[in-house]
């Protein structure tokens, strides 16, 4: 899919099948199987590289690993991360953006934070770099959070994520990545802005699913409650692709105990 394709999948109820990737031979093969648009996350610093966290990954390593994508999946939508501080200012966001587009091909860029990064995507998108925003769990807190835990419990928090996904839209996003919200919450920020919400352990509600690769391939040295392991049944990487884009598309993922 391209961008106009996700929004139009938004418009007809169709979900969409995201997986995180990294290097081109898993992406063709995703690719084959039918995901819709691959993101190239930081979380290349824990899966890839064995970081206890997404903290240390640079622009230049993201650019790498998007390059390889895009050579996997040359027509598919291809979205890469924002590394921690890479977007601290609208000026730095540009040079990063550049680096990630011109460098790694990436079609889109994505950032984590809410209503504070207005000015960085307003820069961004009136530059004409396609943004995708991040809210709920932002990893790139995560010395701030103190953990990995679901957020939005609370009705003062979930009010707050609501308004930080209508503001990221006010500012220019074309896509959202909710993360690690309860379903009610992923439910509502679907409903409440018109881009595409794309969960991750955010429930079956949302316009479409996200989950890093190697987890969903069973890999996952504690993979989270909202995280199926696709190759236990499936037996093979290609089935394992294909089984969760089925899953997705048919909304049996995830289900009530994959959910916050
Ligand atoms: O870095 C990443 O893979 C992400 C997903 C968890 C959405 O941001």
């Amino acid at each position: 899919m391209n961008l106009a394709q996700i929004r139009a999948a938004k418009a007809e109820r169709e979900p969409i099948a995201v997986l995180t990737a990294y290097e081109a031979g898993l992406a063709r093969a995703a690719d084959a199987a039918g995901v819709d648009a691959f993101l190239v996350g930081d979380s290349l610093g824990m899966v890839v590289q064995g970081r206890r966290d997404t903290l240390a990954v640079t622009v230049e390593e993201v650019a790498y690993h998007t390059a390889m994508v895009r050579r996997g999946a040359p027509e598919t939508l291809v979205i890469a991360d924002m590394p921690f501080l890479a977007d601290a200012t609208p000026d730095q966001a540009l040079v990063s953006a550049a680096t990630l587009m011109q460098e790694g091909g990436a079609d889109m860029v994505k950032l984590e934070g809410g209503a504070e990064k207005a000015a960085v995507i307003e820069a961004l998108t009136t530059a004409g770099v396609p943004v995708c925003g991040h809210v709920g769990l932002l990893p790139q807190r995560v010395r701030k959070l103190g953990g990995y835990r679901v957020q939005g419990r609370g009705e003062e928090d979930a009010r707050r994520i609501l308004d930080d996904a209508r503001a990221l839209e006010r500012a220019g996003v074309d896509l959202l990545v909710v993360e690690c919200v309860p379903r009610e919450l992923g439910a509502a920020i679907a409903r409440a802005v018109e881009v595409p919400v794309i969960g991750i352990g955010a429930g079956v509600d949302t316009d479409g699913q996200v989950l890093v690769m190697h987890d969903m391939l069973g890999l996952g040295e504690r993979p989270p409650r909202f995280v199926r392991d696709f190759m236990k049944e499936a037996g093979s990487i290609p089935a394992a692709f294909a089984a969760y884009v089925e899953a997705v598309k048919a909304r049996r993922f995830p289900t009530e105990d994959e959910s916050f």
